[in-house]
């Protein structure tokens, strides 16, 4: 395999340090947790860690409201802690991501105290001030977890934006010093070892600054502000000065509403920005009018198009992040596959198998190499996301969703079914922690954990393994083209990746009954098979695919080459 940026033949493991593992009792993960774990990891092949925020924070957005950007937070460690881990990781070549939060800060950030100390204060422009307007707020955006977008500080007179909670103040990013003080911040965990950074919610630090209204949609109360907010018009600027101060680290960014266009910027190839960036089209699928408050499913059709779009378009010009789970997502085998039964493990796989064998680099989220599901919620006591929680209550409140349709809505999409401790073994907590963990374990940890999977050559973990290692070996799932093969029924997906060296076939069944696969047969003529989740009476050769299905094929090069 050629030599190319680590990012692109690896594989990242996102870590919620929170919710990972509790090395101390006190029923909150932490790093010295991350830091025993390292060999589970380093067996499972990815090529590095991401830590999603573990700073001082105001703690009303689990870290995602830093109040100190160059410390660790004393419910997770200390620096040294820190320090030690970066070492073992690279002791295992395992790089460490770390995610910088630029967007906002804390409300209780120094740099935010001090702003709403005073109107003169030196550090008043490092935050976004209006006057009212006429009375009210200075314009009608609503904030992404409820309520107006601006709160008035009473001492001023003056309202703050805010485009998450009020204790998430926004940046003012045309102010040089803003600018330069995240700088600081970035060289600051450089020289603590790190490899790259996951940018929080990037897409949206330049504002439109005349701040106009937005139109409000149907069953929304406030102005939607995300056409004046996404990719604004500074953001490709700010990210070009950004990139001169982390030479060539890995950074990837969170960009909901990016389009293509977008992407094409924010991570092209050249990297005079990001290396790439999240997108979220096909995981806003099965959005709508109430955000994502429904039990609406992903269309297998709409899934393909979306994802063979991006993979087409971005081909050769920029690159890739691939997920289906995160810190912020429900579970992907409780949203495509099956969350029991006997067709959970073979699911989960297919997930795996469809989404890393793609262009890009793929990320996996704690517990989606077990098969980890969705929780089954029953009251809003059970809750801790601020989302979920104000969801819950302006939505029973004002009477469009009763409890139980609130409640059904949550535990299919709401945040809190990832942030559910980590299953290591059948014991107590799931092995997670000896004290109580700060949220319940799902109860199907007895058969879900790793302790379970990991001598288990047939099991989802490692088959995770299988398709990190099958990365690195050919590089035509690297930078090989990605080539469609239609038609076929909507819920097959199937491509074939090629380079010079050789042409690898993937076909996925994404439903839950056997489907004809006949387009795919003339392919896997004297081609040979180089990974399948069906293990005894594979009918591929005959054209029929089980339910959930995946296989993976060395193709021979010169059986259905017209085709191609
Ligand atoms: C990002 C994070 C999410 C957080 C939000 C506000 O979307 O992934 O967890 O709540 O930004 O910082």
């Amino acid at each position: 395999m050629p030599s190319t940026q680590w990012w692109k033949s690896g594989a990242v493991y996102q870590i919620y340090p929170k919710s990972f593992y509790d090395s101390d009792g006190d029923g909150i993960g932490d790093i010295n947790g991350i830091h025993q774990k390292l060999d589970y990891i380093h067996k499972l092949g990815v090529s590095a860690i991401w830590i999603t925020p573990f700073y001082p924070s105001g703690g009303y957005d689990n870290g995602y409201d830093v109040s100190n950007y160059c410390d660790v937070d004393s419910v997770y460690g200390i620096i040294d802690d820190f320090d030690s881990l970066v070492l073992a990781a690279h002791s295992r070549n395992i790089r460490v991501i770390i995610d910088m939060v630029f967007n906002h800060t804390a409300s209780n950030h120094p740099w935010f105290l001090e702003s709403r100390s005073d109107k003169t204060s030196d550090k008043r422009d490092y935050y976004i001030w209006r006057d009212e307007n006429c009375g009210h707020e200075p314009n009608n955006w609503g904030a992404l977890f409820g309520g107006p977008a601006w709160t008035k500080d009473e001492n001023s007179g003056q309202y703050y934006l805010h485009l998450f909670s009020p204790e998430q103040p926004d940046l003012n990013w045309e102010n040089d010093e803003v600018r330069k003080s995240l700088y600081n911040v970035l060289k600051w965990w450089i020289n603590h070892g790190v490899d790259g950074f996951r940018f929080d919610v990037i897409s949206l630090i330049s504002k439109d600054p005349n701040l106009p209204d937005g139109v409000i949609e149907s069953g929304h109360s406030y102005g939607n502000s995300r056409p004046f907010v996404a990719n604004g018009p500074k953001v490709h600027t700010y990210l070009k000065e950004l990139r001169q101060h982390i030479n060539d680290k890995m950074c990837v960014g969170e960009a909901s509403d990016v389009t293509i266009d977008e992407a094409l910027k924010y991570a092209s190839i050249d990297e005079s920005e990001l290396s790439m960036v999240f997108q979220f089209e096909h995981m806003d699928l099965d959005g709508g009018e109430s955000f994502k408050w429904n039990d609406r499913v992903i269309s297998h059709k709409e899934l393909k198009e979306v994802l063979y779009r991006w993979q087409i378009e971005l081909s050769g010009k920029a690159w890739n992040a691939l997920f289906w789970c995160n810190h912020d997502q429900p579970r992907i085998v409780s949203r495509l596959g099956k969350e029991t039964g006997e067709l959970w493990e073979c699911s989960a796989k297919m997930l795996g198998a469809a989404l890393h064998l793609m262009q890009g680099t793929p990320y996996i989220f704690q517990g989606e190499e077990l098969g980890m599901t969705n929780y089954p919620f029953t009251s809003f006591d059970e809750l801790q996301d601020p989302e979920s929680k104000n969801a819950y209550i302006e939505y029973t409140e004002n009477g469009m969703f009763t409890h139980g349709q609130m409640m059904n809505y949550i535990c299919k999409k709401a945040r809190d079914n990832a942030r559910t401790p980590m299953q290591w073994n059948n014991e107590k907590n799931a092995g997670f922690s000896i004290g109580t963990p700060w949220m319940p374990v799902n109860p199907n940890y007895t058969y879900i954990n790793a302790q379970k999977q990991i001598d288990d050559k047939h099991s989802i973990f490692n088959f995770y393994r299988d398709i990190i290692a099958l990365r690195k070996t050919y590089s035509c799932l690297v930078l090989g083209s990605f080539v469609p093969i239609e038609p076929v029924n909507d819920s097959i997906f199937a491509y074939i990746r090629k380079d010079g060296e050789n042409e690898i076939l993937v076909v996925c069944n994404f439903a839950n009954e056997s489907l004809q696969c006949y387009e795919i047969i003339k392919y896997l003529k004297n081609s040979k098979q180089l990974l399948s989740n069906i293990y005894y009476n594979n009918k591929i050769l005959s054209g029929i695919l089980a339910p959930y299905q995946s296989d993976v094929w060395l193709l021979n090069k010169n059986e259905g080459e017209e085709s191609l």
